[in-house]
């Protein structure tokens, strides 16, 4: 990692297009200026426009771009808001030459870097990414997409923006429980692959965060995400190791949505990861200290959460239903120790059940 004070504070180098920086503003004049100023578009949602842009109203240039805000919240993620956007971009004569510059969460981001990227066979796109999931997640990878048929990102694209620029001082708006909810990547993060980052993670006061503290954490969480998604950009092997939590996760965040008290997406990764790191000490050897320790930290930011027993049923079926699995078994991403990653393991519905006692039993101390 290069580190340069003057601008860029974590430049991830290499073909890597992610920079953590101080001073936005700078960083996205200089990559504007390769673009015309009449092919200039800008993409937010109610929300970026209000709390974000005005972050942005020092860059020179700004008043050049085009804006479209598009309706906030996962479900506008949208077939009707990319054609929105392509309509927008179609009336304001966006072509080839043209940039698109993408400032929200995740939402956002993976809606216009999908519009961008099918608009005129492909038209260039900066990601700035808004919300703390939004900047340790959907920042690398080069997923892109929307919901159709009722089915997450089940349309989509992998394509690269040309930069994504991570400014912490978006965060300030941001709600704690969107803020804990990237949280939790970072958690897994540390947990697959690092026991410093995690333990800087422990370290950090999530009830006044510094952020300026978080920028250097943020650029090591992108880190440890890029490695694994470096490797093995497909998700044929070692990227599962991001799937950690997220089998047990999905089952949560389908099922609280279908009893009406949807859990946002780092929280129920959260509680998968405690039902996953149950399964790694039945199944890998994970040390019980380490996971009561482990489990004690996540429960006090995430809260306790009540799981009923009749309820285990459909939770071994939405873990079944899970895209990531081959046929029937139940595949997991497991752990040995911090840092330690197994992927491939499979579970038995016993073991399942049993984890999910845990989880249950933790949850009514
Ligand atoms: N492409 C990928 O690899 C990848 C990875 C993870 C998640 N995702 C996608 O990301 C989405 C979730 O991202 P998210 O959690 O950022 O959701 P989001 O974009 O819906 O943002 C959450 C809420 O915060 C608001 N918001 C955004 N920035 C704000 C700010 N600075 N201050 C105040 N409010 C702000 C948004 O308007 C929204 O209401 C999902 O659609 C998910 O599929 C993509
Ligand atoms: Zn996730």
């Amino acid at each position: 990692m290069q580190l340069d004070k003057k601008k860029i504070l974590y430049d991830m180098a290499q073909n890597n297009p992610v920079v953590v920086t101080d001073q936005l503003e700078s960083v996205l004049a200089a990559s504007m200026v390769n673009f015309p100023d009449d092919k200039l578009f800008l993409v937010c949602d109610q929300n970026s426009d209000l709390f974000c842009l005005p972050l942005l109203c020092d860059t020179p240039g700004i008043e050049k771009f085009k804006k479209i805000v598009v309706p906030a919240g996962e479900e506008h993620k949208l077939l009707s808001s990319v054609e929105q956007i392509w309509l927008f971009l179609s009336r304001n004569g966006a072509d080839r030459k043209s940039l698109v510059v993408n400032l929200g969460g995740g939402m956002v981001t993976d809606l216009g870097s999908f519009a961008a990227s099918t608009f005129k066979r492909g038209v260039q796109f900066i990601n700035i990414p808004t919300t703390l999931l939004a900047q340790v997640d959907a920042s690398v990878g080069g997923k892109t997409g929307f919901n159709f048929n009722g089915l997450k990102n089940e349309i989509g694209v992998i394509n690269q923006p040309l930069q994504v620029i991570i400014d912490t001082r978006f965060l300030k708006t941001l709600d704690h429980d969107n803020f804990i909810s990237g949280y939790a990547e970072m958690i897994k993060h540390g947990l697959i692959h690092s026991q410093d980052h995690l333990a800087e993670l422990r370290n950090f006061d999530l009830m006044h965060p510094d952020f300026i503290e978080l920028r250097g954490m943020i650029a090591r969480s992108v880190m440890i995400k890029t490695y694994f998604v470096e490797q093995d950009p497909h998700e044929r092997n070692i990227r599962k190791a991001l799937n950690f939590g997220h089998t047990v996760g999905h089952a949560f965040e389908s099922l609280s949505l279908k009893q009406g008290k949807p859990l946002l997406h780092g929280h129920a990764v959260a509680f998968g990861m405690i039902t996953e790191l149950y399964l790694s000490k039945l199944s890998c050897g994970f040390a019980d200290g380490i996971l009561h320790n482990l489990t004690e930290w996540l429960l006090a930011i995430y809260g306790r959460y009540q799981v009923a027993e009749e309820d285990y049923e459909s939770f071994y079926e939405l873990m079944g239903h899970d895209k990531k699995n081959e046929g029937k078994r139940i595949n997991f991403t497991l752990i040995t120790s911090v840092g330690e990653v197994e992927i491939n393991r499979n579970c038995s519905k016993k073991e399942i059940f049993e984890a999910l006692d845990f989880f249950r039993e933790v949850n009514n101390i």
